[in-house]
């Protein structure tokens, strides 16, 4: 019954492999080329397919098995994809998964439609392991889709202005990256017809690790390897986007000089390329990075404290070790 974390470790490379056999069949024979070009570029640039994985195995947490759920599987990690092809458009990325982002492999017109066209494949590959809940499932799914887009809106908006606050900053967060997690685990118990009090428990792992997961983009955002991370170090104060980081700093900050650094950030809209170091060092002095680190971890421990009430089986374990690995992660 109990699960190792080097069996962790390959059930998760097991099951990605599967996932991205499923997603490289699933445009196949489709026309136009000049539509579907493009959705497979999108689709086949790797990533961590974090999102599928978290519904098998809520799914597993929760009574049901693996097989009942890879169609959902696939349509969340199509819709993850839409999110990030509008995303790299919106935040003016060159760089995802360590090649050019869909827009400037192609154009701006082209990612658009490519994104709004996967929106509905998703539900197509979504509806295919709908059996019973099915209102239930697709009002889920339905409903994570608006949380992402007024996520995104506040991301937006917050780059203008001056004011924003830490619970403004999570409030942000949970809708444009934490509620798609949720909703992965929520949609991954939905399907095995798990009862309430265990969809409950996994929707609150997912939001709770999704909640880490964004603060941890934000941090590996200026301290990762370009390289491993595969989108550019800096992005977020190059845009001027109010991270959980930058924030804090802006609270931390005493001396004059550090305190006009920071505020160049927001008057200037963002800073230049080259300018991403200064900030770094700041960050590190002011005690940003462990302050961030240490957030991360909470958030963490709250997902793994709302599986508490699950009966200890496989599915559990997967959930508990993935929490505990993305922790390290470096991508
Ligand atoms: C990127 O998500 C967008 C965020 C919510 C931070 P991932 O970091 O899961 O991206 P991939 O799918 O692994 O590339
Ligand atoms: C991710 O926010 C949110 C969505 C993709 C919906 P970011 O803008 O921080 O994601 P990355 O860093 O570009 O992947
Ligand atoms: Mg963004
Ligand atoms: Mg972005
Ligand atoms: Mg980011």
């Amino acid at each position: 019954m109990n699960i190792t974390f080097e069996e962790f470790s390959n059930i998760y490379n097991l099951e990605t492999n599967k996932i991205e056999k499923l997603l490289s069949k699933l445009l196949n024979n489709r026309k136009p080329k000049s539509l579907y070009e493009p959705c497979e570029y999108l689709l086949s640039g790797g990533g961590k397919r974090l999102r599928p994985f978290l519904v098998l195995i809520s799914s597993r947490a929760t009574g049901g098995k693996f097989k009942d759920v890879y169609n959902a599987a696939i349509g969340i990690e199509v819709l993850h994809n839409f999110t990030l092809a509008h995303d790299d458009i919106m935040d003016n990325s060159d760089l995802r998964r360590g090649r050019l982002t869909l827009h400037k492999k192609y154009d701006i017109n082209t990612a658009i439609l490519a994104g709004d066209n996967l929106i509905a494949i998703a539900y197509e590959s979504l509806l295919k392991d709908c059996k019973s809940n099915v209102k239930k499932i697709v009002q889920t799914f339905t409903q994570g889709i608006i949380e992402v887009c007024e996520g995104q809106s506040l991301d937006k908006e917050f780059e203008s202005r001056n004011d924003v606050s830490i619970s403004e900053y999570k409030k942000m967060i949970y809708k444009k990256t934490a509620a798609l997690a949720e909703m992965s685990c929520k949609i991954g118990s939905l399907i095995v017809n798990a009862n309430k009090k265990y969809v409950n428990a996994v929707s609150q792992y997912g939001k709770n690790l999704g909640i880490a997961f964004q603060i941890q983009d934000d941090l590996l955002d200026i301290i990762a390897e370009e390289e491993k991370f595969g989108k550019k170090i800096g992005s977020d104060l190059i845009e001027g986007k109010k991270t959980f980081l930058f924030l804090n700093a802006i609270k931390k900050a005493v001396n004059e000089s550090d305190i006009q650094l920071l505020n160049n950030v927001i008057k200037n809209k963002g800073i230049k390329p080259n300018e991403v170091s200064i900030y770094r060092k700041l960050y590190f002095d002011l005690g940003v990075i462990d302050l961030t680190k240490k957030e991360i971890e909470k958030y963490t421990k709250l997902a793994l404290k709302s599986l508490e009430i699950l009966p200890n089986n496989d599915g559990k374990q997967l959930m508990i070790h993935l929490a505990n690995s993305l922790i390290n992660r470096n991508k």
